[in-house]
């Protein structure tokens, strides 16, 4: 009996003592793997490496309102219409030389925005250093005297100060335009970004000309001055914007034409008509072009439009139109404007009266001073020359009309 005892209590002790090793084996466990894990605390931290990427990759600023120029040596707001004249040497300078950040094509740009994106060309928007808003627009097929046009346009803005072309150079950017890993090298011209809230296309004629209303009348007539004079023949909400500023209870309106390659157009004109405009050209047709026959223009139809596209090579405008053979070449007096043939923005390109700006102005324009203006951004060619004479005989044809001597 007692020996039983003895065994019972050896047995007891002895599963106690399995039990320890158990728990002090399970203890030693835990302390290991709480050893090996980094601590809760510990891996909130950044581990060196890591921490050394970050502190080298660039603090992200929040994007910065377009209106505002953070351009560090500006004090004054580069998308204020009325400093374009003022700074244009100094804005000139940062869209040629700032780096681009971003770009994109306009129509994601204009999508995205839900506004209208009825446009034919290759057209870009740009960040560039500083945050500055740009547009980039490049044509296909290399004619480099198209973008320098545009540069031309702003450069006779600011030499006249009849309108406000948002500034402008030709450059040439390596990009990855479309976002897709591709980086190329295009040539073309960097404009300024004007932000509007009016989305034109989406207006009736009439609500486009209630908002020209709230333009200043001067500037409406300068503007339509400057169209004239100097071939800007494809005018309407297409190709301009309106550009609020001012404060809440006195805001100002102005007028911003953008897309004026028309002036490399060489084009014919009687006063308050449709111009008709050298479209198709045959090697070897003279620029300079004089009495043209405006009295013997001649309806498209088919038979026509199959004749000219089979001299030319190239189909003329499919509308129902007005042409002229002249010169050995193509003329169109084209029609195809925003709301129809019928419904014409003819008028933007015909002041109601000359201003005094622009009479001072148009007085001072010599062929020598154009040509010289043109210089600074093209080649004096002779097709530049044959522009310089469009413009002055214009200008000319604009002085008769007001009588002015
Ligand atoms: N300076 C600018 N500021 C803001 N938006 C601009 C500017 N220039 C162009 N855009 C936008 O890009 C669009 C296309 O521009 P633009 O008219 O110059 O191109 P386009 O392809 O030559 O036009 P079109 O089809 O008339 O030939 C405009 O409708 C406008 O929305
Ligand atoms: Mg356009």
């Amino acid at each position: 009996m007692k020996l039983k005892r003895i065994l019972k209590k050896e047995a007891k002790l002895k599963r106690i003592k399995r039990f320890s090793a158990l728990i002090f084996l399970l203890v030693f466990i835990i302390i290991i793997l709480r050893s090996l894990l980094p601590s809760r605390h510990k891996r909130n931290k950044l581990d060196e490496p890591t921490k050394e990427i970050e502190e080298t990759l660039p603090v992200i600023e929040p994007e910065l309102p377009t209106t505002v120029d953070t351009h560090e040596n500006s004090n004054y707001d580069i998308y204020l219409s009325e400093n374009w004249h003022k700074h244009s040497g100094e804005i000139k300078k940062t869209l040629s030389e700032a780096k681009v950040l971003d770009i994109e094509p306009m129509k994601d740009f204009l999508l995205r925005n839900k506004k209208q994106a009825i446009f034919s060309g290759s057209v870009f928007k740009v960040t560039l250093e500083g945050g500055i808003q740009a547009v980039f627009k490049t044509t296909s097929d290399g004619k480099m005297v198209r973008d320098r046009m545009e540069e031309t346009a702003y450069d006779f803005s600011v030499y006249t100060n009849l309108a406000y072309v948002p500034p402008t150079v030709h450059r040439t950017l390596e990009c990855d335009f479309n976002k897709n890993g591709h980086v190329q090298k295009k040539s073309g011209f960097l404009s300024l970004f004007v932000d509007t809230e009016f989305d034109l296309l989406k207006y009736t004629k009439e609500k486009f000309y209630a908002l020209l209303s709230k333009i200043s009348e001067d500037e409406l007539c300068n503007y339509k001055t400057f169209n004239f004079v100097f071939g800007n023949w494809d005018v309407g909400p297409h190709n301009v914007l309106v550009a609020k500023d001012g404060t809440k209870e006195n805001p100002h309106y102005h007028l911003i034409a953008i897309d004026n390659e028309g002036m490399a157009n060489l084009q014919k004109v009687q006063y308050g008509k449709v111009p008709f405009v050298r479209w198709l050209t045959c090697p070897g047709a003279g620029r300079n072009v004089r009495d043209f026959p405006f009295d013997q223009a001649k309806t498209s139809d088919k038979a026509s439009r199959q004749a000219i596209a089979n001299r030319f090579n190239q189909w003329p405008p499919g509308r129902k139109h007005n042409y002229s053979l002249f010169g050995g070449a193509y003329w169109t007096q084209y029609t195809d404007f925003w709301w129809g043939a019928e419904s014409n923005t003819t008028d933007l390109l015909y002041p109601e009266r000359l201003t005094e700006t622009a009479k001072e102005k148009l007085k001072n324009l010599t062929k020598e001073n154009l040509l010289a203006l043109i210089a600074q951004s093209n080649d004096i060619t002779d097709f530049m020359k044959a522009r310089v004479d469009g413009f002055i005989e214009r200008r000319d044809m604009l002085f008769k009309h007001f009588s002015i001597t």
